[in-house]
């Protein structure tokens, strides 16, 4: 009887750990984000300076401080809608706003207004598939219009989301 609850304990210890082991690991891998603010917030820094450089000398050529030049603006589109299909929203995990990591303006409503953030972010994805569409067959003054809504969706996001 002894032996048998002895067993039966030692088979149930390993069945336990056994799960614990895959569970854990399916979380570290799957669904635990294992990344620190920090991390997070130098991920979406950086990749929003990337959308940036991309957008500032379109914005020259918009405004007229540098010339129009068709091509070059055309590649700057690419760069900025390519740039825009990385998933930002990778770089907002819950408790990395301005609260939690030093140099953060990120708001903290972004969190309790998820679904809409969301959806600012997936207007500026679609505004710059569009502007890179316009590249393609349009004239310069649609380039222009386009380029101005696809500046208008990261604005309408800082606006809501950014502080400062
Ligand atoms: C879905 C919302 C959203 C969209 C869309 C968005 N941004 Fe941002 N952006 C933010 C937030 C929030 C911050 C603040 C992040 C922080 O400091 O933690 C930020 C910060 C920045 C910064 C400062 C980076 C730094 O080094 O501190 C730049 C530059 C920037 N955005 C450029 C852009 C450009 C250009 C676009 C459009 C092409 C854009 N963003 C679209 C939300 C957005």
């Amino acid at each position: 009887m002894k032996k048998h609850i002895k067993l039966l304990t030692i088979s149930s210890v390993l069945a336990l750990t056994t799960w614990g082991a895959v569970s854990f690991a399916h979380s570290e891998h799957f669904t635990k984000n294992t990344r620190s603010a920090e991390q997070s917030y130098d991920f979406r820094t950086s990749t929003m300076s990337i959308y940036k450089w991309y957008l500032s000398p379109m914005g020259a050529m918009v405004k007229g401080k540098t010339e129009f030049n068709a091509k070059a603006f055309a590649q700057y589109a690419a760069g900025l809608e390519a740039i825009a299909t990385i998933n930002l929203l990778e770089g907002f995990p819950k408790e990395s706003g301005e609260d939690h990591v030093d140099d953060s303006d990120a708001k903290e409503k972004i969190w309790s207004h998820w679904e809409d953030f969301e959806t600012k972010y997936k207007n500026l994805q679609q505004e710059a598939k569009k502007l890179v569409a316009t590249t393609k067959t349009g004239k310069e003054a649609d380039i222009k219009a386009q380029f101005k809504k696809t500046a208008g969706a990261c604005a309408a996001c800082h606006k809501e989301y950014k502080t400062k």
